[in-house]
């Protein structure tokens, strides 16, 4: 089993969930699950490892840039943009709470589309997420 790979692990391990630890219907176990392994399980929040912050979210699906999915129009779509939108502003501040030199960003979905390049294009929609910064 994962968790007792991790358990075992001797250097610190930093983890974000994916959308397949929300399919399975048990997300609140699957955290408890990997936090008692001794993992850094971040969901917008910071840790540092020998004065190496690392932020983390797990991040949403919406597209890239300005071709990245709007909110207007129907109700569901503006909750889909809400949700992205939410994920992006929890790392963001995460970041500007770690004080180290060096942070590195975890995430599920990818921030920029260069990250899933080697994908059919027809599915960048799917794992986009608006990050900080983010201009193309
Ligand atoms: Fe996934």
């Amino acid at each position: 089993m994962l968790a007792d790979s991790l358990r075992s692990c001797t250097i610190p391990v930093v983890a974000v969930l994916g959308n397949h630890d929300y399919e399975c219907g048990h997300v609140d176990e699957v955290r408890a699950i990997v936090r008692r392994a001794g993992v850094h399980l971040l969901e917008g929040q910071s840790c540092i490892i020998d004065g190496v912050g690392f932020v983390g979210i797990k991040g949403f699906a919406g597209g890239f840039g300005t071709r990245m999915l709007g909110s207007f129009g129907e109700p569901a779509i503006k909750q889909f943009v809400a949700e992205t939108v939410q994920e992006a502003l929890s790392l963001e501040n995460a970041m500007r709470r770690t004080p180290t030199q060096r942070t590195v960003v975890v995430l599920h979905y990818a921030p920029i589309s260069e990250t899933i390049r080697c994908e059919p294009p027809e599915i960048f929609p799917v794992p986009g997420v608006f990050a900080p910064g983010q201009d193309d």
